[in-house]
């Protein structure tokens, strides 16, 4: 118990040691040659103590040693570092720190946008994986290996084990048709968003990686004009009340009959202007009545009707925003995100 008040009185003090100078003393007087622990490791020789006393007595010596000496180390180092500075007195006056709200980016905020008018439209939003299978991608949506229309959906093939069905990064929306009609039995009316993959040189309106926005709808009795009534009802929600789009015939395998459809250019209302190139129209969506051949191959009966279309959300992004290079979507730079609150 003395030995213990003695280790509490000893550390305190050099802990306490207001200088180097008075830390030295310290170390003398308990540490030093004669100093107070020396004493008590010379009452070990005293021949009155059993050699069990001597060595239990001696190993807490030790202890006490071993304690003094780290605490008089640790005072060492916080006298030469100097005191810990004292806190400057708080301004409570100061304006506070604003924490930076986070914000959505632009293309998700256009995708948001895009998908809650298709929802009003009555056109829920469903998904598909990004790594596909020839068959969901080409076959099955009616471009078979040698058709010279593969070359448009240029692909990135993923490495599989020799032997096993190639797969790939989807280069549209598209397969998620095959997907959901081999497990949804008509009538439905769905929008797919995600993100497509085409190893296309990157430029100002290029990139290897972007997303698209693929709509179907399968009912008996559907028209080319309840299409042009949805993706025109569409765009006005999207573009404004004033938003036209015409429909100009066009070719896709898994459509029957396929057309673009443009947008009459909302920066010069149609008259011509640098962004729509002087044509007055903005190319913005393909569409059509999904072929036979399409049906067929995820067994729905002949005589199935339904509408697709597909659009790049980019594209419009860029167009929403007069953003000029699609890059700037993807570099991340602070300046140009802020502009989207
Ligand atoms: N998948 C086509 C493309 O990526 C777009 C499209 C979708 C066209 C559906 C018609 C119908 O270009």
């Amino acid at each position: 118990m003395e030995l213990d008040s003695f280790q509490e009185e000893a550390l305190q003090a050099l802990s306490g040691a207001k200088d180097s100078k008075a830390l030295e003393l310290l170390r003398v007087k308990y540490l030093g040659r004669k100093g107070a622990l020396t004493e008590r490791f010379a009452a070990l020789k005293d021949p009155a103590q059993s050699p069990a006393e001597k060595s239990r007595l001696g190993q807490q010596l030790n202890e006490v040693k071993r304690r003094l000496e780290e605490a008089l180390a640790e005072r060492t180092v916080s006298l030469q570092t100097g005191p810990v500075p004292s806190r400057p007195k708080q301004d409570l006056t100061l304006p506070g720190h604003v924490p930076q709200a986070g914000r959505l980016h632009p293309l998700s905020q256009t995708l948001e946008r895009i998908l809650e008018i298709f929802q009003s439209l009555g056109f829920p939003a469903v998904q598909g994986p990004e790594v596909e299978t020839e068959f969901n991608n080409f076959e099955a949506l009616n471009i078979p290996a040698e058709h010279p229309s593969r070359e448009n959906f240029d692909t990135f093939y993923l490495k599989t084990a020799v032997g096993t069905a190639p797969a790939l990064l989807r280069s549209h929306t598209s397969p998620v048709q095959i997907r959901f009609m081999k497990s949804h039995p008509p009538p439905f009316q769905v929008v797919v968003p995600g993100r497509v993959y085409r190893p296309d040189a990157v430029d100002a309106t290029h990139c290897f990686q972007f997303h698209q926005v693929e709509g179907l709808a399968v009912a008996p009795g559907l028209t080319f004009g309840d299409l042009k009534g949805v993706l025109a009802s569409w765009a006005q929600g999207m573009f404004g009340s004033s938003a036209r789009l015409r429909f100009r015939p066009h070719h896709f395998p898994f459509t029957e009959p396929s057309a673009e459809g443009d947008l009459a250019c909302i920066f010069c209302s149609g008259s011509g202007c640098r962004v729509c190139g002087r044509k007055g129209w903005l190319e913005i969506l393909g569409c059509g009545m999904v072929h036979p051949q399409v049906f067929k191959a995820v067994g729905y009966p002949a005589g199935t009707v339904g509408f697709a279309f597909g659009m790049g959300v980019e594209r419009i992004a860029m167009l929403l925003h007069g953003v000029e290079d699609i890059r700037l979507f993807y570099e991340n730079d602070l300046r140009f995100l802020r502009q989207f609150p």
